[in-house]
């Protein structure tokens, strides 16, 4: 693949070799050695139409520790705001000569379009409510990393899966990899097409704690919604909101996981954020080592890179 648009594009083989080249690339960080030659000569641009702070942050750490250039747009204060389009944006960048662009847009779809205009590899950091390939591949290696090899592993994502870009990839990539996934959420905040989607799907959490492995969290996109979503973010809470108690209905081995940024007293209690059972703090870590494998995969091309190791 020339481009990451969708957690779907991936086959497992494809799959593990990102999940596989992350671990080797963590290792390497693990022995201080902080930056790999592998991209020098290389330009990336992370052009950001939308907020971030993990994505842009470790995309922008991923790159410099490939040595690669690193170039950092982000719409506000850019000529969008005079009207410029995504199209004239992005030939403008490609006149600078980019050889990956990563891309966080809310419209679904601006990647794809994307991709048929630039000459460089595309990856979707983010669109709309569509995906976020790379935010699935660092949960993916989260959860390797603490519980081993994933077939046959149940994961529960609970929350606004309606608006969720990170629960679709999540989903899509988790089946490929032989997961077992279920979805909880109130039936307003699922998307119409759910029965397409390769998992489970539950309205009660409680009764599907003690049977998970993995507990992911969603965000509740309050920006998205008006009050035909759910009643009251307190009645919310109640229902579908991760406290202390119901933490401790999960078998002692699973891990609870959230994508950031978190609403700390809506979808998760704090206590459960900063318990020993998160993960929320190793999966930014580990976003640095997953979206070097992806840039390195993408645009490392023949290098001989993992193995070149540079001291600094
Ligand atoms: N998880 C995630 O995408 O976070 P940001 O929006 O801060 O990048």
């Amino acid at each position: 693949n020339r481009h990451l648009i969708s957690a779907g594009d991936l086959s497992r083989d494809d799959a593990l070799l990102v999940l596989d080249t992350a671990e080797e690339l963590a290792q390497i960080a693990g022995r201080s050695i902080k930056k790999l030659p592998t991209l020098r000569g290389r330009t990336v641009v992370n052009l950001f139409f939308e907020d971030s702070t993990r994505t842009r942050i470790s995309f922008e750490a991923a790159a410099k520790r490939l040595s690669a250039d690193v170039i950092n747009f982000s719409a506000k204060g850019s000529s969008v705001s005079k009207g410029e389009s995504l199209k004239d944006t992005a030939l403008t960048l490609e006149a600078m000569g980019a050889d990956g662009v990563v891309i966080r847009h809310n419209a679904s779809g601006a990647p794809h379009r994307l991709a048929g205009w630039v000459r460089g590899s595309v990856v979707n950091a983010g669109d709309g409510t569509h995906e976020h390939p790379t935010q699935a591949l660092l949960d993916a290696f989260t959860m390797r990393k603490r519980l081993g090899d994933l077939e046959g592993r149940k994961v529960t994502i609970v929350g606004d899966v309606l608006h969720s870009r990170v629960a679709r990839s999540n989903v899509l990539l988790l089946d490929t990899l032989g997961a077992d996934v279920t979805v909880v959420a109130p039936p307003t905040l699922l998307p119409v097409a759910i029965g397409t989607w390769p998992c489970s799907v539950s309205y009660d959490l409680d009764a599907v704690l003690p049977k998970s492995d993995v507990i992911m969290m969603l965000r509740v996109q309050q920006e998205r919604m008006n009050a035909a979503y759910f009643p009251t973010v307190r009645e919310y809470s109640r229902r579908y909101g991760l406290d202390a108690e119901r933490m401790a209905e999960l078998p002692d081995h699973a891990i609870v996981m959230h994508p950031g940024p978190m609403n700390r007293g809506v979808e998760i209690a704090a206590e459960v954020a900063d318990s020993v059972r998160s993960t929320i703090v190793e999966q930014v870590a580990n976003g640095v080592s997953a979206r070097m494998a992806v840039l390195y995969l993408l645009l490392g091309g023949s290098e001989p890179a993992i193995g070149q190791e540079v001291p600094q």
